[in-house]
């Protein structure tokens, strides 16, 4: 998010380290004026091509960035997943990326493993690239979009408290709300088993082993998948981790009744949260989606002027 025309890193948008509070906030701005003004139909004209490159898994991140590409009058190429491409002739992702950057997109969308340095990537080509989720490094447009939608319930982010509950250590979510909060000015806490917790907590960090301690200190719960393809292989017992940290009817009897429900997506029901959650008021559970799709619109205008 910052400027510096001449390098592609400044370009790109892979981590919310160096973004300010004003460009954030302006991001959000913009996003709640596309939101208002949303029509369902847009004439507009045809800038270029984007690649979307998901070599992981994705259905909002990726529908959401495509319907943000087709309202910002950029047609969306699409790789979903290895099947099909030469990646399952050993191709490496680098060299997929290479060579599709010759057909001159006017930016990249990328969820990949942590195996692909994007970083290292956006340094070596020409080509914007928009992080869509980075192995366990980092997922911004998700926590920009759970902070438009906090700011959007409270009108402020100063002094909020976001708890996350569940699988912190393998959660890209989480590493990008680390770098947000501490430009937005929000407390972060955590709520899960010992073993669920990152190897070091930030100082500025809550932990609640218990989950009603967190829930009646939070002002929006954001309840995570268990990132079972992340584990190696390693045993996790699922009626162990549901009697302590399920968010369910009886454990949100702690939250407060203006505090907000949120979920990345996708949920495992039956693990972290239970259907009926769905149901109560407090659940922006798709209203993240919602304004996940106007977020990254506003963030495709933003990165479309920085290179025109
Ligand atoms: C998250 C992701 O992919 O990091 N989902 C998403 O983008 N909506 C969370 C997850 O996979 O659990």
């Amino acid at each position: 998010m910052s400027t510096s025309p001449q390098n592609n890193i400044y370009r790109s948008v892979i981590d919310l380290k160096s973004a300010t509070s004003n460009e954030i906030y302006s991001l959000f701005e913009s996003a709640m004026q596309l939101k208002n003004g949303f029509t369902g139909q847009k004439d507009i004209p045809q800038r270029g091509i984007a690649a979307l490159l998901f070599f992981e898994p994705s259905t909002r991140t990726r529908f959401s960035f495509e319907a943000a590409c087709a309202r910002s009058g950029v047609y969306p190429l699409v790789l979903s997943g290895a099947a099909g491409t030469s990646l399952e002739k050993d191709e490496t992702l680098e060299d997929t990326i290479l060579n599709i950057e010759a057909m001159k997109p006017l930016f990249f969308v990328i969820r990949a493993p942590d195996a692909l340095n994007m970083r290292e990537m956006a340094e070596k080509i020409h080509t914007p690239i928009i992080n869509a989720g980075w192995g366990m490094q980092g997922h911004p447009t998700q926590a920009l979009l759970d902070m438009l939608t906090v700011y959007e319930n409270f009108k402020t982010l100063e002094g909020k408290k976001v708890l996350f509950v569940g699988d912190i250590k393998h959660s890209r979510v989480v590493s990008s709300h680390l770098e947000l909060s501490r430009t937005l000015g929000y407390q972060v806490g955590y709520s899960c088993p010992a073993s669920f917790l990152p190897y070091s907590v930030d100082r500025d960090v809550m932990y609640f082993s218990q989950l009603k301690e967190g829930l009646q200190w939070a002002d929006a719960v954001v309840a995570l998948r268990v990132q079972k393809e992340r584990h190696g292989g390693a045993k996790f017992s699922v009626e162990d981790y549901k009697a302590q940290f399920s968010i369910n009817k009886a454990t949100l009897e702690y939250l407060n009744t203006d505090s907000i429900i949120m979920h990345p997506g996708p949920i495992n029901y039956g693990i972290e949260l239970e259907k009926e959650v769905l149901q109560d008021p407090r659940s922006q559970i798709l209203k993240l989606v919602e304004n996940g799709a106007f977020v990254r619109e506003a963030l495709i205008r933003q990165v479309l002027q920085r290179i025109s």
